[in-house]
C-alpha cells in the first residue's frame, strides 16, 4: 500500500505541455502510482491497457493527446503538421470503442486547430481546449451531483434516519472522470451533507473496478459501502435492501437508450421487477446525438479474454494475477451492455434530471435536436 496522499484528479498537466501525468488505475488499490504520457502512442497504451479508463477521463486523455500530437509534429512545415496530427487523431479515437467521449473531446481540439490563427499557436491552442474539457468535465459533474442528490434525500425522508442503500456498478466516480464522478457526485453530496447513505459495490468482473477503483474512492471519502459479488444485486432487491439503483454510461443514445459496463442490463432488469428507481449519471459528453437504437448501434468493446481468465489481487504486501478456469478453457471478454431506455427511472445531467426519452432529453439539451 502506498501511503501518501493521492492526486485529486486522475489527470493532470505537469509543468510544459511535453508531458501529462495520470494515476495508473490498474495498480490501484494497492498501489498508488503515477505515470508520464509524452507521446501519441503512449497515450493509446494507457487507454487500450486501461491505465486510465471510465468515459469522461478517456475523453480528456484523448483531448490532452492532441496536444501531445501538436507537440511532436512541430518541426514539420505547417500543412504537414496539420495533416500528421489529423492523423494522430485518428488513431486517438480508434483507441477505445464504446465510450462516445473519446472521439467527442478529439474532435472538439482538432476543430479548435483548424480555427487558430498560426501554425505555431497550435500546441498553446491544444492545450488550452484539453484544459477546458477537463475543467467542464469537473463542473458538469458536479452539478450531476447537486441536481442528483434530491433523489437521496427524498429517499431519506421515508427511511427514520436508517441509511439510503444505493447499489453502483463499475466505477463512475472522481477516477472515471475529473473530479465527484457522476453516479458518485450524488452519493458524495448526500455524504456532504449529512444524510446517511449506504453503497452496495458490484465488484464487477472481469476487471474489479468495483471492487478496486469505487470501493477505494469511498473508502478514501469515508462514505459508508460494502463490496458485492456481481449477481448479488437482485437478492438485495428482492430483500428491500436497495433504494436505488445509480450507474454511469459510456454512450447514451439521443433516446435513452445507455451503454456501460457489462451487467448493468441486468440490474436494470432487476430494479424493474422490484420497483426499484434506476437512474444513469452523465455529463452531455456521453450523448451520442447520432444513435437511436442503442441496442443495435451502439458499438460494443471485446476486450483480451485473459483478462475473465486471470484474476489480480494482493498476496501478502506483492500484487500477483492468477488464473481461475482450466488452462485450455476459451472465454468471451464483453466489456458493455445496453440498457434499453423502457428499464432506466431517469438521468442525471449537468441540466437537471430528465426521462430516458427522446422528448425529455430534447427539453434539456433543444440545441443538439
Ligand atoms: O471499461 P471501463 O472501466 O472504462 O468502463 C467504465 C464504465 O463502464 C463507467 O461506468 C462509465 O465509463 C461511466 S464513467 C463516469
Amino acid at each position: 500500500m502506498t501511503a501518501h496522499a493521492p492526486p485529486s484528479r486522475p489527470i493532470w498537466l505537469d509543468g510544459d505541455t511535453s508531458t501529462i501525468k495520470v494515476i495508473d488505475q490498474r495498480k490501484l488499490p494497492h498501489q498508488v502510482e503515477v505515470m508520464t504520457l509524452s507521446t501519441v502512442d503512449e497515450v493509446i497504451f494507457a487507454i487500450q491497457d486501461m491505465v486510465v479508463r471510465g468515459a469522461p477521463l478517456i475523453g480528456a486523455t484523448g483531448a490532452y493527446g492532441v496536444m501531445l500530437a501538436a507537440v511532436s509534429g512541430k518541426n514539420l512545415t505547417p500543412a504537414d503538421h496539420f495533416s500528421f496530427i489529423q492523423k494522430e487523431c485518428g488513431r486517438l479515437k480508434a483507441a477505445r470503442p464504446t465510450a462516445v467521449n473519446l472521439g467527442w473531446a478529439v474532435d472538439r481540439v482538432l476543430a479548435g486547430l483548424s480555427s487558430a490563427d498560426s501554425p505555431a499557436s497550435w500546441i498553446e491552442t491544444a492545450r488550452k481546449t484539453a484544459e477546458a474539457i477537463a475543467d467542464e468535465d469537473a463542473e458538469n459533474c458536479r452539478q450531476i451531483g447537486l441536481h442528483g442528490v434530491s433523489l437521496i434525500e427524498a429517499l431519506s425522508t421515508g427511511k427514520s434516519g436508517a441509511p439510503v442503500n444505493i447499489l453502483t456498478h463499475c466505477n463512475a466516480g472522481w477516477l472515471a472522470c475529473i473530479e465527484h464522478g457522476t453516479a458518485t457526485a450524488p452519493i458524495y453530496e448526500a455524504f456532504r451533507q449529512n444524510i446517511p447513505v449506504h453503497v452496495w459495490v458490484d465488484e464487477t468482473r472481469p476487471l474489479n473496478q468495483g471492487a478496486r477503483l469505487t470501493a477505494w474512492e469511498l473508502g478514501q471519502a469515508k462514505v459508508p459501502h460494502t463490496v458485492i459479488t456481481d449477481n448479488a444485486g437482485g437478492y438485495l432487491m428482492q430483500k428491500g435492501l436497495v433504494d436505488l439503483v445509480m450507474v454511469g454510461t459510456d454512450r447514451t443514445t439521443r433516446t435513452g437508450d445507455v451503454a456501460n459496463k457489462i451487467g448493468t442490463y441486468l440490474k436494470a432488469l432487476a430494479a424493474k421487477d422490484n420497483g426499484i428507481p434506476f437512474y444513469v449519471a452523465l455529463p452531455s459528453s456521453t450523448f451520442d446525438w447520432n444513435l437511436t437504437d442503442g441496442v443495435n448501434e451502439i458499438p460494443i468493446e471485446s476486450r483480451n479474454p485473459d483478462e475473465v481468465r486471470f484474476v489480480q489481487g494482493l498476496d501478502r504486501d506483492k500484487v500477483i494475477s492468477v488464473r481461475v478456469p482450466p488452462s485450455q478453457s476459451p472465454a468471451g471478454n464483453f466489456a458493455f451492455d445496453v440498457t434499453p431506455a423502457r428499464l432506466i427511472t431517469g438521468l442525471i445531467t449537468e441540466r437537471g434530471i430528465c426521462k430516458a426519452s427522446e422528448k425529455d432529453i430534447r427539453r434539456l439539451f433543444p440545441e443538439y435536436f
